[in-house]
């Protein structure tokens, strides 16, 4: 990995939770991706008054980064106040298969950044489904 380290990439995902737009479940999650360049892109969850149109901390932040033409992501930090800290949720580990699919996934408890869980992308989603088959109608 490069110069960006595991402290700084949970530190970074630590601030974007402070912009977390929660107001229904008053979970904050922030998360922070770290692309090949070292470039860091953040995002925080976003709820809707229509419940299911949240989005989570995670594909904010990817969206963010493909949007912005980053690919290559090496790392994701994910952090919240919840002990041992937030695992992604289905959809997010769908789409981290898809566009992050060697990250390396680190989570912490917001309260306890020091204390960081690693697992993987590929970990979280084995079997994932990636290709959409020829032929197929
Ligand atoms: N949430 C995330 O942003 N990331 C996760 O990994 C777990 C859940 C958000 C979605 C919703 O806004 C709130 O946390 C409660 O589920």
């Amino acid at each position: 990995m490069g110069r960006i380290s595991k402290v700084v990439l949970i530190k970074a995902a630590c601030r974007a939770r402070n912009r977390a737009v929660a107001p229904y479940s008053r979970f904050k999650v922030g998360a922070a991706l770290l692309t090949a360049h070292g470039e860091i892109v953040t995002g925080a969850n976003v709820e809707s008054v229509s419940y299911g149109l949240t989005c989570c901390a995670e594909r904010v932040a990817l969206f963010k980064a493909l949007t912005e033409g980053k690919t290559g992501f090496e790392a994701i930090a994910v952090v919240a106040r919840t002990r041992g800290g937030p695992t992604p949720c289905g959809a997010c580990r769908q789409l981290l298969a898809e566009f992050a699919p060697r990250a390396v996934v680190w989570i912490a408890d917001s309260r306890q950044p020091g204390k960081v869980t690693e697992l993987t992308v590929a970990g979280l989603l084995p079997s994932a489904f990636l290709k959409v088959g020829k032929n197929s109608g």
